[in-house]
């Protein structure tokens, strides 16, 4: 039985409309081949080319539209024209918080045929998951500024981090859930309770709570600086990795940096109780020095398909997304931030012909 599922696509700026296109054809190639389901696309044409034209990222509305679809795909949102806080809060943020999207997760994981700076890295394991804040913490939007031409100490700006109890306990039982999924049971916490004694010292407090009712995984906590070299030195020692909103942005990046290429990482905005659509989106952004040549990785937004589908009810279809990548790459099949010498279209090609 064909299963129909609206999906919003927001391809937004610079190579965000490559991948976002790449992503449509190749889901197409898959629908067409495992006719199991159907994606019913709507089209956002929201970003900073809209903002030039309206003052603002998306219509008044936007929000209300996004929630009659089944899913939102999304590029990457950012350009040199509008300054980036403009953009991020106008549109992508505006999403994740107006539709609640309150878990990030952010798969890292080496692919065939893809050489990765670390150097030894592929004798040992570099599979495992970020799973981010995305609703409060350093993202709240807390703050303001003042005294600006003021004398002497000139202008103050106040941005304030905001923990809730409710907000933390939610992120780490998703991340606990999440470990009972896995080869590997067990949550690393990221923190920096050495330095932030108020905010940080209850994300550890509720970790220690939430980690009491999986006597089952095996948990530890680590200062975001020590994770930073963990990452890098002990991979093989991570499963799930729970952070807040700005952790866990800037570690993602790590992550994907060593499997190779910010190009090649998925990620998933999940509303987990269905309550709003969840969107799924490469972890790069706009990429203004490639942008327009053709030549942008769509993996991350096939990945980032991927979860989509997983999260949609069709896992196997999921499964034969990941497969006819890693068949495309491991036939190097690749672009240049990998190595390779393909385009985009190159790629979408050998991902659809794998299919
Ligand atoms: P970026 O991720 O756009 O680019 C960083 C580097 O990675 C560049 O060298 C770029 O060429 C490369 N790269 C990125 N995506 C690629 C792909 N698909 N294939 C091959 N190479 C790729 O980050 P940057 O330059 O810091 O930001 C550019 C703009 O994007 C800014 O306006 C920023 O605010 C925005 N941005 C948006 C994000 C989002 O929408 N989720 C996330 C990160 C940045
Ligand atoms: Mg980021």
């Amino acid at each position: 039985m064909t299963k129909l599922h609206k999906i919003a696509a927001i391809p937004a700026d610079g190579v965000g409309t490559e991948v976002v296109e790449a992503t449509k054809q190749v889901l197409s190639a898959l629908q067409e081949r495992h006719p199991t389901f159907e994606l019913e696309w709507h089209d956002f044409d929201w970003g900073t080319a809209y903002y030039e034209q309206h003052g603002r990222m998306m219509p008044e509305e936007g929000l209300d539209e996004l929630r009659t679809m089944d899913a939102i795909l999304f590029g990457a949102v950012g350009w040199p024209t509008v300054p980036d806080h403009i953009t991020l809060w106008g549109l992508r943020l505006a999403v994740c918080q107006g539709l609640d999207q309150w878990a990030n997760v952010r798969p890292v994981t080496f692919h065939p045929g893809v050489p990765s700076p670390i150097v030894d890295a592929h004798e040992r394991e570099l599979d495992w998951v970020v799973v981010r804040e995305n609703s409060e913490g350093e993202y709240s939007g807390f703050g303001g500024r003042n005294f600006a031409g003021r004398e002497g100490a000139g202008e103050v700006a106040v941005q304030s981090a905001v923990f809730t109890e409710a907000g933390c306990e939610r992120i780490m039982r998703f991340a606990f859930d999440l470990a009972r999924t896995r080869d590997r049971r067990k949550v690393s916490c990221v923190t920096k309770s050495n330095a932030q004694q108020y905010g940080m010292v209850l994300w550890d407090d509720v970790f220690a709570r939430v980690a009491a009712d999986y006597p089952d995984v095996e948990t530890e906590k680590v200062l975001v600086d020590a994770m930073a070299a963990k990452f890098v030195l002990r991979p093989e020692d991570l499963s799930v990795v729970v952070a807040s909103n700005l952790h866990a942005d800037i570690l993602s990046d790590l992550g994907s940096a060593m499997a190779g290429s910010l190009g090649l990482a998925s990620s998933a905005n999940l509303n987990p109780e269905r309550r709003s659509p969840s969107m799924f989106e490469p972890v790069h952004g706009s990429a203004p020095d490639i942008a327009g040549q053709g030549v942008a990785n769509p993996v991350g937004t096939f990945l980032s398909a991927a979860l989509m589908l997983d999260h949609l009810g069709h896992p196997d279809e999921a499964g034969r997304l990941r497969e006819a990548v890693d068949k495309a790459l491991a036939a190097d099949v690749r672009t240049r931030d990998i190595g390779g010498g393909a385009t985009t279209r190159d790629v979408v090609e050998a991902v659809t012909a794998a299919l």
